[in-house]
């Protein structure tokens, strides 16, 4: 069996074939990042005539450079949702038409859920169950998860996702966007102690997380440092630094107290966010000390890509699912999943 996979969610257009014996053949991505990062975040239409101009030529490249011919694709996978509904339709409209044409399956396929495979990409794979930790620009979950489609949310934000956080964040700081790896590379400089922010929910019972008191103590912080003229590199590392560190305290505090209540020893960390080095490094010791195992991927299966898409729907086309029409959706619980 090979499958496409095409992302095309948020502001990445990508591209990836898995098959069965060989897995991941073809993976292809194209930002759009320098295009947004002038308008200081995602600008929906923009993204969606991206992702329209780069799509066929990026699924023409994957398939030349498998050394597979189109006619060789057996199931296609496309992102149905969560996203931003142009993006969505964009690559479930040439999802369906490929499948017209080639006369093979096509499949919408839960981006998040996605995310939560992605580990199983790497070498070192997981097995069920497992207990995720899913981070990312719209999202913070933690996941217990017991098969493909499984799934059981133990935990979320109440209001802004983690991603989210660092790339307000980012932005009350005058950084580019996305944050995430900004606020990271600055926190490395960054001085410990002179700035302790708030860490939201850490002591309330349950597993749900706040992220928006965080970010506004932030921006207390930064007007403070404004009066006073005192903005220079070293102050923004030191914000950096002190940010990181309260949401590297609360997703390991969190992570930690959803594994010690459940008998599960495998921990997956999955999204954007869990590309951050001082949180993987947190989860590792936290998830050590507790006699745990830890999972993860590359760092450039953190961040969206086609791969998590091809390699989830490989997983669901194999069990005999298929789309009936085309179905896109910018809100999806990974509870309303189906299993296989
Ligand atoms: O999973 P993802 O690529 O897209 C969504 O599904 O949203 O996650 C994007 C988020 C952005 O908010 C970005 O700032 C964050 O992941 N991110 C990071 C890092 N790299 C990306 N956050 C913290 N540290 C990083 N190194
Ligand atoms: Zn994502």
């Amino acid at each position: 069996m090979v499958v496409l996979g095409l992302e095309t969610s948020c502001d990445e257009t990508a591209v990836a074939l898995y098959e069965s014996k060989r897995g991941l053949l073809g993976n292809l991505l194209v930002s759009q990042t320098d295009i947004h990062r002038i308008y200081g975040g995602v600008v929906p239409e923009i993204a969606s005539r991206e992702h329209t101009k780069y799509l066929v030529p990026l699924i023409r490249k994957a398939i030349f450079s498998s050394n597979l011919k189109i006619t060789e694709i057996t199931g296609i996978a496309y992102t149905a949702g969560p996203g931003m509904i142009g993006g969505l339709i964009v690559g479930a409209s040439l999802a369906h038409a490929l499948s017209f044409i080639l006369k093979v399956p096509s499949l919408g396929i839960h981006h998040m859920e996605g995310h939560l495979l992605s580990s199983m990409l790497e070498n070192r794979a997981p097995n069920f169950p497992f207990i995720a930790l899913l981070i990312s620009g719209g999202h913070t979950l933690l996941v217990r998860a017991s098969g493909i489609g499984q799934y059981l949310i133990l935990g979320q934000t109440l209001d802004d996702a983690v991603g989210e956080a660092f790339d307000k964040t980012a932005r009350i700081l005058g950084l580019r966007y996305p944050g995430g790896p900004e606020i990271s590379l600055l926190a490395r400089k960054g001085r410990s102690g002179r700035f302790s922010f708030p860490r939201p929910m850490l002591s309330h019972p349950g597993l749900d997380f706040s992220f928006s008191g965080l970010k506004t103590s932030v921006l207390k912080a930064w007007k403070k440092c404004l009066e006073i003229g005192d903005t220079g590199e070293q102050t923004i590392s030191d914000i950096a630094l002190g940010f990181e560190e309260a949401v590297t305290d609360i997703l390991t505090s969190k992570s930690q107290k959803a594994l010690e209540s459940s008998s599960i020893k495998n921990f997956v960390v999955a999204g954007g966010v869990s590309a951050n080095k001082r949180l993987r490094t947190s989860l590792k010791n936290m998830v050590s000390n507790i006699g745990c195992s830890i999972y993860y991927s590359r760092p450039e299966f953190c961040t969206d890509n086609a791969a998590m898409i091809a390699y989830t729907g490989y997983k669901r086309l194999r069990a005999g699912q298929y789309d009936t029409s085309i179905k896109v959706r910018s809100r999806w619980s990974l509870e309303d999943l189906t299993s296989i």
